[in-house]
This record gives C-alpha cells, structure tokens and sequence, in this order.
C-alpha cells in the first residue's frame, strides 16, 4: 500500500491509501492471432492446411448435399451416384447460386440455377443452356474443390496446397485391433464436454489436452467426481516434448502400493491422444479425437475409438449430475462446470494478453512452442513435423494409455 501525507495539520496526520492493483487503466485485452486464427493466408491457416483433417463421418456424404464449414471455408459434401465423394466450395463458379440445392448424379452434383454440372473433382461436365452442352466452353470452368479420402468411418479432407499434400497418416492403434474389437467413429465432440459444435477457439481445447492439472480440479472436484475417484487424486506430472506433440506422464499411488501411469497428450496438428479418463481397463490408448476448427470461433471433435459393442464410444460422454450437458438447468451448469464451461468461459478467443501461466502450464507452454516452430517451418518454406509424403511408412505410434506399473 502506498501512503502520503493528508494536507490536515500534523497532529491530525491520517495517511491516505492507495489502492493498487485495481481494474482501472488495464491494457485492451488481445489474443496471439498467429497460435489461433485459421483462415486461408493466416500462418495457422496455412500451417493446418498442411495436413489431413476429418470434416464428416463417412455416412454425412449422401445423394443430399450437406453444407460444411471448414477452417473458415463454406463447403458442400456430397456423394455422386457412383460412389465418390465430392468437397466443393458452396458457389457455382456460373454465377454463384450455392450448390447446398444443386442436386447430386450419376457424374456429379448439378447447380440447380443454369443446370452446370461438376465432378468430384470440380470439372464441369455440363452446361446445358450452352451450344452442344458447353462442349467448347465447359474444358475453361473448375468448381473449386478439395480432395477427400475415406478412412476409419471418416471423410478426410486436404485444404493446402497440391503440391505439398501429404499421405493420409494411419495409427497403429487403430490399425490393430484386440480380439473381438471394432472400430467406430463418432462425430459429436466426445472430450469437448458439451454440444457438437463448441463456441470458442478450438486452441482452447487443444490446450486443455496439454493440462493434467485441471483433471482434479474441474473433473475430480467441481464437476463431482466426473470420471472416476481415482482421476480426483492431484497426479505427480511429467511434461515430454516429442517431435510431433507432448507427451504427459501423470503418475499416481493406489491403494495396494503399485502405480497408475497415465500417458495422453496432444499431437499435431490436432490430435487428441487420451486413454479412457474413466479407465474402464488398463492398456493401450482406444481412441483418437481431431479438433477441427470450423472457424477462428468455434470447433467440433472427430473421434475414432475401438469398441467391444457398437455405441461404446458414444458412452464415453460425460455425466454430469446423472444428465447428458444438453439435458442441464442454468443452475446445474453452474453447480457442475465441466470443460465446455471452463473453455467456451475464456472467450471466443482466449485473452493471452491477460494470462499468468505458472509451473502447473507447462504443457501448454511446450504445446505452443511446438506450434511456433511448424509456423516457422512452415513461413521458411520447410514441411511441418508429422506430415509424410511415403505412402509405405508404418503406421504412427503413440505411448498413450493407462498403465498399472509395480514399484
Ligand atoms: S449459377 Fe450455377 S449454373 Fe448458373
Ligand atoms: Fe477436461
């Protein structure tokens, strides 16, 4: 506390306080748009660009064009009547009536104004008010489009440029399956803690997978015990870099004396890499998430997990107060905040400007120090850590899973 002398006489000396510390005069709050914007041109646009991401399940590409929004791009899904599916920017490259009502054929989806017709690929292979069907004029016309894959029950989607696209990577833990295993892929945000689509950054999820800390906290404390009562005992933490992620060793005591080892972390460019937090059994991680972010203000999560029973994924979501998130008053949302109260709470995007990141941050701060370096890489003209132009690599690995370990 400061203090000066009052103008009273000095028999009558009082100090007068001055507060310190308040509101007033703070700075305008800002975020790093470099670590959080995503739109084409922006250096995180461009560096997720760079890689695969899954932007529907497969059954989402149907004879219905469906509207997708994609790292800040309006897109439409479709399937034609021969199988392929089809990403292509929502307006005609006639004169921009939006294909979300052009209807889908044997060739490709046709606008439904003039009747132009694209493949999955953006060719224009009709155009039926023109001489002989634009035999002359169609070769001239490209529908802007991306590429697609289907893999693991998922639409995968490359946004960047051509020639810098990579193989879609495979993961060894979705590649080898248990007795009696299926594999299942879900497309409601498992891990986000409330709606499909969660109104916030999507850095503001994938940090939280770089934060063990909060899982007592959030999860073990004010949420009740949202997982297990083990989850709720304050782990002893171990923060790895690797090339691709960060790998975080969260150790704790059981009762009979052995040790609980817990290995999740995220991975680039998106990946969720977390064991069941419920640990329903010991072993290798079951399931990988993909933050996707829709746009700089919102996200959704893309899961694929082995199951024993169709569904098992979905039951993965979190309880809280015996209820689904949807299902929630005010004042239980309130009573029992989980991660989307937590995240979506920071902001649209997150104020960096005004955080005090503390010893217990360290994940996060690695986690943002991975993604400064594929920036880098990246504004230097070099390939991101975790893209792969070998279509015969092994699939990638990950340490991830809950582990009992004796003394
Ligand atoms: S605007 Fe699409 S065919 Fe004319
Ligand atoms: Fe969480």
């Amino acid at each position: 506390m400061s203090t000066v002398a009052s103008a009273s006489p000095a028999d009558e000396w009082q100090p007068i306080a001055f507060d310190t510390g308040t509101a007033y005069g703070r700075k305008p709050p800002s975020h790093k748009p470099e670590l959080t914007e995503v739109g084409a041109g922006t250096p995180m646009g461009e560096l997720l660009r760079r890689y695969w991401h899954p932007i529907g399940l497969a059954a989402d590409a149907t004879d219905t064009p469906r509207q997708v929004r994609v790292l800040g791009e309006d897109l439409i899904l479709f399937r034609d009547r021969k199988g392929r599916a089809g990403l292509v920017h929502w307006r005609c490259a006639h004169r921009g009536a939006s294909l979300y009502y052009g209807r889908v054929e044997e060739e490709g989806i046709r606008c439904c104004y003039h009747g132009w017709m694209f493949d999955v690929q953006g060719h224009c292979v009709d155009q039926p008010c023109e001489p002989d069907g634009g035999a002359r004029s169609r070769g001239r016309v490209r529908q802007p489009w991306y590429p697609v894959q289907e893999q693991y029950g998922l639409i995968w989607a490359y946004l960047g440029p051509a020639e810098k696209k990579p193989v879609l990577p495979r993961y060894d833990c979705l590649e080898t399956l248990d007795e009696g295993e299926t594999l299942e892929a879900d497309g409601n945000s498992i891990g986000g803690g409330g709606p499909q689509i969660i109104p916030c950054n999507w850095l503001q999820h994938y940090e939280n997978v770089a934060d063990p800390f909060h899982v007592p906290v959030l999860h073990g404390s004010f949420s009740g015990t949202q997982f297990v009562a083990l989850m709720g005992q304050m782990p002893d933490v171990t923060f790895e870099s690797t090339d691709t992620g960060v790998k975080i060793i969260s150790i704790r005591k059981l009762e009979d004396g052995s040790v609980f080892r817990r290995v999740a972390g995220p991975v680039l460019p998106t990946l969720r890499v977390v064991p069941n937090p419920r640990v329903a059994a010991y072993g290798r991680v079951e399931s990988i998430g993909w933050v996707l972010p829709i746009d700089d203000h919102s996200f959704r999560i893309y899961t694929v997990g082995r199951v024993k029973t169709p569904g098992d994924l979905a039951r993965v979501r979190s309880r809280l107060n015996g209820k689904l998130w949807e299902e929630l008053t005010e004042a239980e949302h309130r009573a029992f905040p989980g991660d989307y109260e937590a995240q979506v709470s920071q902001g649209a995007i997150t104020a960096h400007s005004e955080e005090h990141l503390a010893t217990s941050d360290r994940g996060i701060v690695m986690l943002r120090r991975l993604l400064q370096r594929q920036l880098d890489a990246v504004r230097e003209g070099r390939d991101p850590a975790g893209v792969s132009f070998d279509p015969a690599a092994p699939p990638v690995h990950f340490d991830a899973g809950n582990f009992i370990v004796s003394e």
